[in-house]
């Protein structure tokens, strides 16, 4: 049963610091040079690629030749179209109407920076809007504050720790009438900006107003 009809199209998901696209090709080499860093392994409780780029070329053109209608795979890029990490939902389960969430971001000159919470936005707005899910959900280990603080700046809860593997996670989860509680508030305080930032300038200065600034 194939879950979802979109998922074997080609994808491009505009944020605002980021794009999300389908895997191509051309992606291989740097994919290859995150699956092979321990570090980057570490942070997403696996192992490095053993494989050379020969054998891994193989896997990847499968990956981007028949994807699997289970999961999405993206690119992620920057505006100006470097490519700095890949995100993925994948499980996707209809029957139980949900799908695990992953995001890595390889390069580190882009950590810390605002594309993981601005790509996950726009992976939840592409899942709620494109696709019937009613949940996402991740595990990150309990270890990753980065991460964790990431995935809830763009709206996940944390539910309950996990152990498995001799690692401990932080099961995070987002329900679709969570997503669209969040987004009408951010549409609302939207709007308020712009009415305040169009509002006529109030007649009464801050020295009348504020005490402790007297006359
Ligand atoms: C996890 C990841 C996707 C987050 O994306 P990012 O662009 O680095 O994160 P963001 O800038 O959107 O948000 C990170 C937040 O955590 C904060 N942060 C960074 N390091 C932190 C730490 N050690 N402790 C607490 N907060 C931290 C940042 O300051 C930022 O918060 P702020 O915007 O309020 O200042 C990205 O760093 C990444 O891919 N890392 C490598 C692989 C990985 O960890 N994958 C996740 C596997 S589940």
């Amino acid at each position: 049963m194939r879950p979802e009809p979109e998922a074997t199209t080609k994808l491009r998901l505009v944020g605002e610091l980021a794009v999300l696209r389908s895997k191509t090709m051309e992606d291989a080499e740097a994919d290859y040079s995150w699956r092979v860093d321990s570090e980057l392994a570490a942070l997403d409780a696996t192992r490095p690629v053993t494989l050379t780029f020969t054998e891994y070329m193989r896997y990847h053109r499968d990956d981007v030749n028949y994807p699997s209608p289970w999961s999405v795979r993206m690119a992620i890029d920057t505006l100006d179209g470097h490519h700095i990490g890949n995100c993925m939902y994948y499980d996707i389960n209809a029957e139980k109407s949900q799908c695990e969430l992953g995001i890595m971001i390889g390069d580190r000159a882009y950590w810390s920076k605002g594309y993981g919470t601005d790509v996950i936005k726009v992976a939840l707005a592409h899942i709620f809007t494109a696709t019937n899910l009613e949940r996402v959900y991740l595990h990150t280990l309990t270890s990753n504050f980065r991460a964790q603080k990431s995935f809830a700046k763009a709206g996940f809860i944390a539910v309950h720790k996990v152990k498995r593997d001799g690692y401990e996670f932080v099961f995070m989860e987002i329900w679709r009438k969570q997503w669209t509680a969040n987004s009408a508030k951010l549409a609302r305080s939207t709007s308020a900006d712009v009415s305040a930032a169009t509002a006529p300038t109030p007649s009464v200065s801050r020295a009348e107003t504020d005490p402790l600034l007297g006359s």
